[in-house]
């Protein structure tokens, strides 16, 4: 069993965080998202993975992740380009995958549970192909499957007015060398792209058992940055305590803080977790850090109160306010104007930015 993937994409709807970057490396608990895929499929027992890179951060992504060795995998890239759909980008892995069977992982997905029972129902029958599913209140809004008694695919169907269940398909699935040829035969659909629905559809078409597996722990797809405020509650909930930094005496701390090795909590600083907070970063008086906050590496903060919120890296925040619910780019400041006049709000923002002042 191979892995697969997928981080290209478009990813506009975080911009403007992918302005300079692809979204599979925004931090969640100060982790790129990619890295939880990696070992996700580390667990399952998988050490082949390809990674499908996109036009943006090609570079980015092979710098942070090497040849996978500091992860225990090996890794090989495979350039898919212009997002021409998940399908597009699965069958660019043919070389890769050859006559294995692989997961294929959306790179902006995050899974409490990980892959390994996906992977054990699938090795268990002779399917073409096994589908993770979760649970969801609404599912006129997502890739539905319809499913018999023992989990066997009977249909699936986008986003239908009438859901005949509420199983949704989720960003992650297991595929016989099969899906290439059903990728093959595939037409673009209405919105231009290979779909891998309609791979999965002809598959099942031709006679091939398909697999299903209803995913209980959480999962995220952190395509929008509200996803990613989120996705960093639900890892910051669940992650182990590591406070190797210096809490100086007078520092006021409780819950689960996360405090990378070179990183300060001075003495005045007020800090609740769970939050993370990331080498030679400084949390400096008067600043209170609350919780469901990731702070990112080199970073000063002060005066400022922040709670549920991501910042990426790389910030002066210094001013005196209240910031929440945020995603802070890198190298993004944020300081006061209060003595400066006129008074009012100075602001230098990118393209698609949003600001709740
Ligand atoms: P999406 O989130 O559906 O697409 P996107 O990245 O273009 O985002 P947006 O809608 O905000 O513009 O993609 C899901 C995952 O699959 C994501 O990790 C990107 C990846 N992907 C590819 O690698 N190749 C593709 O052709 C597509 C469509 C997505």
């Amino acid at each position: 069993m191979k892995g697969v993937l997928l981080s290209g994409g478009t990813g506009s709807r975080l911009r403007p965080i992918t302005h300079t970057g692809p979204k599979q490396l925004v931090p969640v608990a100060n982790k790129p998202v990619l890295e939880y895929a990696i070992e996700d499929l580390k667990e399952a027992g998988i050490t082949k993975i390809g990674i499908i890179l996109g036009n943006k951060g090609r570079e980015e992504i092979q710098d942070i992740l090497g040849d996978g060795s500091k992860y225990g995998v090996d890794i090989t890239y495979i350039v898919q380009g212009n997002p021409l759909g998940l399908a597009h980008a699965a069958g660019c892995a043919r070389d890769f995958v050859g006559d294995d069977d692989f997961v294929m992982y959306l790179g902006d997905n995050i899974l409490k549970s990980g892959v390994r029972d996906l992977v054990e129902s699938f090795e268990a029958g002779d399917y073409g192909a096994g589908i993770a599913l979760q649970k969801v209140d609404d599912p006129q809004a997502f890739g539905i499957a319809d499913v018999d008694d023992n989990g066997n695919v009977m249909e699936l169907i986008e986003k239908p007015d009438d859901p005949p269940t509420n199983l949704a398909l989720i960003g992650v699935y297991v595929f016989s060398p099969a899906v290439f040829d059903a990728i093959d035969e595939l037409e673009p659909s209405w919105r231009g792209e290979l779909e891998i629905t309609d791979a999965i559809q002809s598959l099942l078409e031709d006679g091939h058992a398909i697999d299903s597996h209803v995913v209980t722990g959480w999962w995220k797809d952190t395509g929008k940055p509200e996803d990613i405020l989120e996705a960093n509650r639900l890892v910051l909930e669940d992650q182990a305590l590591d406070t190797a930094g210096v809490i100086e005496d007078g520092a006021e701390t409780d819950g689960r803080i996360q405090l990378a090795d070179s990183a300060t909590i001075e003495d005045g600083a007020v800090v609740r977790g769970p939050v993370s907070i990331a080498a030679d970063t400084t949390i400096k008086a008067g600043t209170y850090v609350g919780p469901y906050t990731s702070i990112g590496a080199n970073c000063i903060l002060e005066n400022i109160h922040i709670e549920n919120s991501v910042v990426i890296g790389d910030s002066m925040i210094t001013a005196n306010g209240r910031i929440v619910d945020s995603l802070l780019g890198r190298n993004a400041d944020v300081e006061s104007a209060e003595k400066l006049l006129p008074e009012g709000r100075r602001l230098v923002v990118g393209e698609n930015s949003q600001l709740k002042l």
